[in-house]
């Protein structure tokens, strides 16, 4: 079903197509590998498993390295994806590294993000989950890692970790795994206990000598109610948690900057209705804040993650040397042009794929499928309206090619 648009005009219609595609609702849902992400998969590759064009997989997802994120797309999709060709939600956070590596920043988010954020070249990283365990009073209802792995979630949790993809904010665990689990909890001996709660210093950040500066939402946090409260206290303390607002004011602590992966407010798993992602805790937190501050916003928030334009520019990089070591051939273009007949991003979120795309401009053509979050009315959104809309990524990928032939 395509849109009632025309045909776009090619910005460079003797260049190849380059793809981006989504994952969650385009590729996978859930632990499911969608079967149009295999047929779609099959037509950008040849018998031997060789690439035919530049293809990145560009998500809202995270909470593993883009090393892991290669390996797991390469046995759900069968083909051979290479860690530079993932852009994950937090990827463009490497970015901050020549500014923050040596700064003590907190870190929020499910998976593996501690990890993650040190591959990058954060030194001085906290997460949230060690600030609860140092600090048992601040975040009391916190129910893990001071609860035994396994009970934080009830029944409802699955406990078996799958090959399968569940989402793309996992580390290939359960969702919502413990993180005792999946390695990634402090042992409570080590980090105090409700009676004998550890300093923060105990952790490595002397944080009234260097107070926290720079707070990083990688994945959408594991605990709501745990993150929102020690965001919320790090925010208006400057830094240092347990520090009053009124002493930070008086010591003229810098204010915080609050830097979020991705501002998605919904995301597509195996659930028929769409569920919350990062930008829904996004709101609730700044939405307390607000309330409790006389209606003021923290002084920088961030929001990186599609539509906004890090992980575009990123991709086009990666498309450019991707297509360079195929050995296309690549039309000369101006400076600052890129030789593609389309960059066509795939995806199923309106708010993050579509507007994102049509925000990217030069190459970039945005192509909007129904196996994700939308869902209709129509073929195509009346908001953030696609350049082309399809039933789902095998369609996608057919339209893209027929369209550049
Ligand atoms: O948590 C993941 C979600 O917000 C979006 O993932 O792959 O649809 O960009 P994706
Ligand atoms: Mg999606």
């Amino acid at each position: 079903t395509f849109s009632s648009k025309p045909l776009w005009a090619s910005p460079c219609p003797h260049g190849p197509p380059a793809f981006a595609f989504d994952i969650d609702g385009v590729l996978v849902r859930g632990k499911h590998v969608l079967p149009w992400a295999l047929e779609a998969m099959k037509k950008l590759t040849t018998p031997g498993g060789q690439w035919r064009y530049p293809v990145v997989f560009m998500t809202n997802g995270g909470g593993v390295t883009e090393g892991r994120k290669a390996e797991q797309l390469s046995n759900w999709l069968g083909v051979p994806v290479a860690p530079e060709q993932v852009i994950l939600a937090h990827t463009p956070m490497r970015d901050l590294v020549p500014e923050l590596a040596q700064r003590p920043v907190l870190v929020s988010g499910r998976g593996d993000v501690l990890q993650v954020a040190r591959s990058y070249g954060f030194q001085r990283v906290l997460h949230t989950r060690e600030l609860a365990a140092a600090l048992p009073t601040a975040a009391p209802f916190a129910k893990y890692p001071l609860q035994a792995a396994g009970t934080e979630r009830g029944s409802s949790t699955p406990a078996v970790a799958s090959a399968a993809p569940d989402a793309s904010d996992t580390a290939g665990t359960a969702p919502f795994a413990s993180p005792a689990r999946a390695g990634a909890a402090p042992a409570p001996a080590t980090h105090g206990s409700a009676a004998h709660p550890c300093p923060v210093r105990d952790l490595g950040l002397a944080t009234e000598a260097a107070p926290i500066d720079t707070i990083l939402v990688m994945t959408d946090p594991d605990d709501w109610y745990r993150d929102s409260q020690l965001l919320y206290d790090v925010l208006t303390g400057a830094g240092v948690p347990t520090r009053s607002p009124a002493s930070a004011a008086a010591a003229g602590a810098p204010p915080v900057k609050l830097i979020f992966s991705n501002p998605d407010l919904l995301w597509a798993n195996e659930f028929p209705r769409s569920r919350f992602g990062q930008g829904a805790f996004a709101h609730m937190l700044l939405s307390i804040y607000s309330r409790l501050t006389a209606g003021a916003r923290p002084h920088h928030v961030t929001y990186y993650g599609k539509p906004n334009p890090q992980p575009y520019r990123l991709a086009e990089r990666l498309l450019l040397s991707q297509a360079q070591q195929l050995g296309l051939h690549l039309p000369q273009v101006a400076p600052g042009e890129l030789p593609f007949s389309g960059i066509y991003a795939v995806g199923d979120n309106p708010a993050a794929d579509v507007r994102g795309a049509n925000q990217a401009g030069g190459p970039w053509v945005s192509v909007l499928v129904r196996t994700g979050v939308f869902q209709g009315p129509g073929p195509n959104c009346d908001v953030d309206t696609a350049r082309v809309a399809v039933d789902d990524v095998a369609a996608a990928v057919d339209a893209a090619l027929h369209h550049t032939r």
